[in-house]
């Protein structure tokens, strides 16, 4: 039985604040679902989904599988496009994201193999992979909904500080900063981190329908602070959220460590008003 919820249209920026990053990652995962479930009552239009990797969103992951075997949510009609790939790593490495897409998602719900999409990070002709991938984008309708996580420095996907709010998907270098966070998974060597990446832009992202941002623990919470009380500036990319009409950023305690204690208590306040 698919549950189904109606809940308000959220308007503005918004943060979920959570006591941690478990329920947090509850909360996305049904937010998601319940998306997912009020499309399919209204429509039989796919579901366009962005779906982001990192450590962040394994939680979330883990609900979305429960709630496909439980019958709470299906993906038979959802059409994915992840938003990065390493450039030159091959998909079969342990680390490369198609490889983290399958194991922690793909391969335990029932998304049809044909509605996954990728970036070919060893693609011949890098600038015309990612221009197809945009226009795949546009031929499914856009996204509905984009999941995405953060990077310590507020980046989104892979748009590194300096990334135009503008951009599309494209190749981008990573900064020295970004290979030295993702070398834990690659032998805590950063020399063995790609130097590139394809990424979906600043401006896909927010071209969504609605963006949903997870930010979990202490180390996001610099990005968390840049982002809501910023500038809206290239040099912290999530911040591009501020001119989102329906945008969240799900938080927990830690990472809104670094909040003023009058931000916190108006995002607390307006999602107690408003019952998100
Ligand atoms: C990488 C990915 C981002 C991700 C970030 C944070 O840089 N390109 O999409 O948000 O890592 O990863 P984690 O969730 O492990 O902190």
């Amino acid at each position: 039985m698919a549950i189904f919820v109606e809940r308000k249209k959220i308007n503005d920026m918004k943060l979920i604040i959570r006591d941690n990053s478990a329920a947090g990652s509850l909360w996305a995962a049904h937010h998601i679902a319940d998306a997912i479930n009020r499309k399919a009552a209204k429509s039989n239009e796919p579901f366009v989904l962005g779906l982001c990797t990192g450590s962040t969103p394994i939680e979330t992951y883990k609900e979305l599988i429960r709630m496909v075997k439980a019958g709470e949510v299906s993906f038979k009609n959802v059409i994915s496009f992840n938003m990065d790939e390493y450039v030159g790593l091959p998909e079969s490495h342990p680390e490369s994201y198609h490889s983290f897409m399958h194991k922690y998602l793909f391969d335990q719900i029932d998304e049809p193999a044909q509605n996954i999409h990728i970036l070919n990070g060893n693609a011949a002709d890098p600038a015309a992979e990612c221009e197809a991938y945009e226009k795949a984008i546009e031929a499914a309708g856009g996204f509905d909904l984009f999941l995405g996580g953060i990077g310590e420095d507020g980046h989104i996907a892979f748009n590194e500080p300096f990334s135009p709010l503008t951009s599309r998907t494209r190749v981008v270098t990573l900064t020295e900063d970004t290979r030295i966070v993702n070398s834990r998974f690659f032998d805590n060597d950063p020399n063995k981190v790609p130097k590139q990446a394809m990424s979906v832009g600043v401006a896909t992202v927010t071209s969504s329908r609605e963006v949903v941002i997870l930010a979990f623990g202490p180390k996001k919470a610099r990005a968390i602070k840049d982002a809501v009380e910023g500038p809206y500036s290239h040099m912290c990319t999530v911040s591009a959220l501020q001119n989102h009409q329906n945008g969240i950023i799900v938080c927990d305690e830690a990472s809104c460590g670094e909040l003023k204690l009058n931000s916190y208590r108006y995002f607390k306040a307006v999602e107690a008003a408003e019952n998100i």
